[in-house]
This record gives structure tokens, C-alpha cells and sequence, in this order.
């Protein structure tokens, strides 16, 4: 019901709405109608009310709720819906209950602000309350649980996309980190539950680091945002609208398995690891190799110094000889 009243107040682009207008468009009484606009103005939007004139919508809020983002989606599945909330522990857990109590293929849970936000390896994810894009897509493939690795990739290809939409010249880090001159401006932690032949839901955490106007000390020098590197802030609306947008038809490809499908091609062309001397963590110890290829698994071929070559499956690898402590 609020979605359609934000609807047409919208297309009446600042002019006034009648009640009685709204109340027969809507089929509900006057008093339903002022009880939504309440609700609605509790949420931030700002709508100006005259008896005899009826409603006029003033300033919309710079949130990422379904009434704002559902009307850019081109998707049949993706975002719909898209659970809003101002403030979560962490956009993956709430996924991961919702998962569990039947949320369906394609739900999206979106916060404008994470209190305990997650990232890999048991480290935390930072941000600052609205200026980010933290969401989590819950999947619902009909996949073997070992063909479902690469599927972060699909995330990583989504929002490199979007971002060269903006005109930005992103990277991608294999196997799931988006960066912008060299520092992290989008990380994604994947977590699935399955049994052995079975997937029960897949959970890819997406964080982008929007209009983050400056990090704290311990990850400046590694992190940036969308606003930081354009110079100048940036809609999120559009933004995650776009990654959603870009995300389902690569998802797809991912899910029919041709030869090389796009995303891997994008991972591939914009990957900032390949012909790089790279390090990484093995039961064998430290290893440092270079990168040579993404293959059409989407795992990462590396070359030893003996001539052999190896594909990793998953995993951190740090560009360059020698392990760095990641943010
Ligand atoms: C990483 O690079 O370490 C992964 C970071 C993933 C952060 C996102 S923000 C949305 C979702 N919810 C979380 O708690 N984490 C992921």
C-alpha cells in the first residue's frame, strides 16, 4: 500500500494529491491513507499535507528500501522483495534466518547500517551508517554444493559492471574483492548450507563502500569508495539497482555453464592477479607463484617457479612475494 501511495505522489513530481484521489485509486478510506502517510514520513519521507488541497510529496529520502530500488529492477527474480532495515547486526545473518524459515529465491536483505558487519577468515567489514550499499542475496540454486565455488565470482563480475557503468575502471581481485586504483572498495563473503548433494541456500554478502567519505587509520591506505575515487557522491539507488540488474543474467550463465561464460570472462579481463607475482596460504605453507589464467572452473591457474602449474580452488592470495596482514 505505501509503495503505491510513494508511487503516485512521485509521478505527481511535487504537486499536490487529493485524498479523494488517492483513497479511489487505492480502494481504502481517508483515514487508512493518513495513517500510511504517517508511517511513511516516520520512515524520512517528507510530505506536505493542506486539507483542502490533499498531499504533496517533498523530499525523498536517500534509502535503499523496496519502494525506492524495486522500481529500477529489470529482474525476474532478483530483489523481489528486497527486506529493508535501518540497522542489522549483519546482513548475512538475518539472510541466513530468513533462508531458514523459507525466505525464497531471490530475496534481498538490505541495512543502512551494520552494527557487526562481516567479513572473510573471521574479520569484521567496516562502515558508516547510510553511506554504503550492504546487502545479502539469498539463492536458491539446484546445483551439486562443488559446482557452487565460483558462484562469488558472479557477485564480483555484477558490481564490477555497475561501476564501470559509472565510468570507473574497476579491478577484480579472484576470487571476490572489487577494487578502485589498487584499494578495496567492495568485499563479498559467500556462505552456503547444503547437504552433499544438495544445496538448501546460498548466502553472497555484498558491502560497497559508497559514499564513505574518508577510513579509519588501520585500512586507509587499502580501502576507498565510490565517492572518494568519482570525486563526487553517488546514487546508491541506482547503484544497487544496477548490480542487481547485471547480477541475475550473469547468474544465469553461471547456472547453464557454457564453455566461458560472461562473468568469468569479466573476472578474467579485469583481473588485477593475472601475469602478477602472487602469495598465498596452503597446507603446504606459503606459496608464492605467478598468476597466469582464470580457468573456465573459475579457479585460479598459477605457475611455480619450477614450470608446473597449479589450479587454486578458493581462497585469499595477496598480491606480490610475501603475506600482508587484509583489513
Ligand atoms: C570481505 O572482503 O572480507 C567480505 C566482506 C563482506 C561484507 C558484506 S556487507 C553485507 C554482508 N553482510 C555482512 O555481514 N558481510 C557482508
Amino acid at each position: 500500500m505505501r509503495k503505491h501511495i510513494i508511487n503516485i505522489l512521485k509521478r505527481a513530481r511535487g504537486t499536490y494529491v487529493s485524498g479523494q484521489a488517492l483513497c479511489e485509486d487505492l480502494g481504502v478510506s481517508r483515514t487508512a491513507i493518513w495513517k500510511h502517510i504517517q508511517q511513511l514520513r516516520e520512515e524520512g519521507y517528507e510530505i506536505d499535507s493542506s486539507s483542502r488541497k490533499g498531499y504533496r510529496l517533498i523530499h525523498v529520502p536517500d534509502l535503499l528500501n523496496s519502494y525506492e530500488i524495486e522500481p529500477l529492477l529489470t529482474t525476474t527474480h532478483l530483489g523481489h522483495p528486497i527486506l529493508h532495515y535501518k540497522e542489522l547486526d549483519s546482513t548475512n545473518i538475518e539472510a541466513r534466518k530468513l533462508a531458514r524459515e523459507g525466505a525464497t529465491h531471490g530475496s534481498v536483505v538490505v541495512a543502512e547500517h551494520q552494527t557487526t558487519g562481516r567479513g572473510r577468515s573471521g574479520r569484521g567489514w567496516f562502515s558508516t551508517p547510510g553511506t554504503a550499499i550492504q546487502m545479502s542475496l539469498i539463492l536458491r540454486p539446484d546445483l551439486a554444493p562443488f559446482l557452487a565455488a565460483s558462484i562469488t565470482q558472479v557477485g564480483a563480475a555484477a558490481v564490477a559492471t555497475a561501476l564501470q557503468e559509472l565510468g570507473l575502471s574497476p579491478q577484480i581481485k579472484w576470487p571476490n574483492d572489487v577494487l578502485l586504483s589498487k584499494r578495496k572498495v567492495c568485499g563479498i563473503l559467500t556462505e552456503m548450507s547444503c547437504e552433499l548433494d544438495h544445496i538448501e541456500h546460498i548466502i553472497i554478502g555484498i558491502g560497497i563502500n559508497v559514499n564513505t567519505p574518508s577510513f579509519p587509520t588501520d585500512i586507509r591506505s587499502v580501502a576507498t569508495s565510490v565517492q572518494i575515487e568519482k570525486g563526487a557522491p553517488c546514487d546508491r539507488k541506482s547503484l544497487m539497482a544496477a548490480i542487481l540488474n547485471t547480477f541475475e543474467p550473469l547468474y544465469q550463465g553461471f547456472l547453464e555453464g557454457h564453455p566461458y561464460p560472461a562473468y568469468l570472462r569479466i573476472c578474467r579481463e579485469l583481473s588485477i592477479l593475472i601475469g602478477e607475482e602472487i602469495t598465498y596460504e596452503s597446507p603446504q605453507g606459503v606459496t608464492t607463484a605467478t598468476a597466469i589464467d582464470i580457468d573456465s572452473s573459475g579457479h585460479l591457474v598459477v605457475r611455480h617457479k619450477d614450470g608446473s602449474t597449479e589450479a587454486l580452488l578458493s581462497g585469499e592470495v595477496h598480491l606480490g612475494a610475501g603475506l600482508y596482514r587484509e583489513p
